[in-house]
């Protein structure tokens, strides 16, 4: 049989619902043309994210049922740290209530001004809490990264020249700890090679620095390395993440993407005593450290979502599913960055639209389009959610304006996928009359969640 189906049978279903174009136009209107500011309800396919968005099994509901809530020692804790040790080979293991909060802890304690954190592509909270301690957040891309029609199978690799250079221009004493993103969500959703991850490490351990994983997507990208990386072929996808993971010193992780539940994250540590600050740090804000700000019932969520992921008929269908969306739209002539990321596909607004300059959001409008034509949410990452210091009048740095379709988890079956499919065909074939935006209110920071946009 050559058809990937969806690995599994729909059990509890919630009606979504459809809008005519003249509903969408006025909400549209409404939010000030800023799909963050509309009301979930008003939104048919929802591919705003795919953080927290997908759907859990009955396993884990199941899960949900046995979780202890006890303060202190809960059977649940123990069953995910049995769970995620057995995965990942690291002891120290902290539950936290999502991926930035372990960011947060780690960097308050490794970060400060003067530092330098480099990434092959830092994630926006990351960054965030990077420079929030004061530090400086460097990222350093492979020059393949940068060009949306590069089909380089590993796109999301470090430069491990750039690294090396950094380090000898700074000096290793103002770098804490080395940072790869796997799958790297800012760069497209590309994958990281384990020759990389090793390049990496070897560069660490000759200037004795720690090496970190941002890991949110660890089971996507082992999935990817299986498919590409010469000689991975054979291994399993358990086998290929303990690699990965054996290579690293820490690792941040939000488990509302691979952890396939609504909510939780991890922090994970060798360093004895780096664990014993990050736990005075997990209790002052998060909770004792056998629950980190999340329910017990959640621990037991994660435990399973962490056990399903690494299932190779859940990866294939996974990647397939993505992958299937980006293989119709290079067909229909639609710039994406190829080849299609693990979690997500990136339309190139840019091209798409060249008509629109960048100070008048080509993304923003595209995903403006993509509502008024089919209910669809889909989410910028270009001059809205950068520029917010680019100089009036001069001409902005060189960016990608992307638009990105994050797929949510086992929520979607490949009949919204086709829909998707057509709303796009329509996008693309009135292009040519897609009109900028420009911004009329924005906050100081993070514009790009509330900032209200009228139409040029
Ligand atoms: N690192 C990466 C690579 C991420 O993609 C995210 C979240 C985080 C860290 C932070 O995790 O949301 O649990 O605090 N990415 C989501 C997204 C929000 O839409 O890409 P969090």
């Amino acid at each position: 049989m050559n058809t990937i189906i969806e690995p599994f049978r729909i059990k509890v279903v919630e009606p979504i619902r459809m809008t005519t174009p003249q509903e969408r136009e006025q909400l549209l209107r409404d939010a000030g043309f800023n799909v963050f500011l509309l009301k979930a309800d008003d939104v048919l396919i929802d591919l705003l994210t795919d953080s927290g968005t997908g759907a859990m099994s009955s396993e884990q509901w199941a899960g949900i049922m046995r979780g202890d809530e006890s303060y202190a020692g809960a059977r649940s804790f123990y069953h995910f740290q049995d769970r995620v040790r057995s995965l990942t080979g690291f002891d120290h293991v902290l539950p936290t209530h999502q991926g930035r909060a372990s960011e947060r802890i780690l960097f308050e304690l490794v970060g400060g001004k003067g530092k330098v954190v480099p990434n092959n592509a830092h994630f926006d909270t990351t960054r965030a809490n990077v420079e929030h301690s004061g530090a400086e957040a460097v990222d350093l891309p492979i020059p393949e990264a940068r060009d949306p029609r590069n089909r380089h199978p590993f796109k999301g690799n470090m430069n491990v020249g750039d690294l090396e250079r950094l380090i000898q221009r700074v000096g290793a004493d103002r770098i804490p700890l080395v940072m790869v993103t796997v799958t790297n969500n800012s760069g497209g959703g590309q994958p990281v090679s384990l020759a990389n991850l090793r390049e990496v490490r070897a560069v660490c351990e000759k200037y004795k620095l720690p090496f970190f994983l941002d890991a949110c997507r660890f089971a996507e990208n082992a999935f990817f390395i299986k498919r590409r990386e010469p000689g991975q072929q054979d291994r399993s996808v358990p086998q290929i993440v303990r690699d990965m993971f054996a290579l690293a010193d820490g690792a941040t992780i939000s488990a509302k993407k691979d952890g396939l539940v609504n909510i939780g994250g991890l922090l994970l540590l060798r360093d004895e005593a780096l664990f014993q600050q990050a736990c005075s740090l997990l209790i002052l804000t998060e909770g004792f450290v056998t629950y980190g700000g999340l329910a017990g019932r959640d621990l037991e969520a994660m435990a399973q979502g962490f056990e399903e992921v690494v299932h190779e008929d859940y990866l294939t269908y996974r990647i397939r599913s993505v992958e299937y969306l980006g293989e119709k739209l290079v067909a229909m002539g639609v710039p994406i960055i190829e080849p299609p990321g693990g979690h997500a596909v990136y339309m190139d607004a840019a091209a798409l639209c060249p008509q629109i300059p960048p100070h008048e959001f080509p993304g923003q409008a595209v995903v403006c389009a993509l509502y008024r034509m089919g209910g669809i949410r889909a989410v910028e990452i270009g001059s809205v959610m950068f520029g917010a210091h680019d100089k009036p009048g001069e001409p902005p740095p060189k960016r990608l304006e992307l638009v990105r379709l994050a797929i949510p988890r086992r929520v979607y079956t490949q009949s919204h996928i086709d829909y998707v499919v057509e709303a796009i065909a329509a996008l693309h074939s009135s292009r040519r009359e897609l009109r900028g935006l420009r911004i009329i209110q924005e906050p100081p920071m993070l514009r790009h969640f509330t900032a209200r946009f009228e139409e040029v």
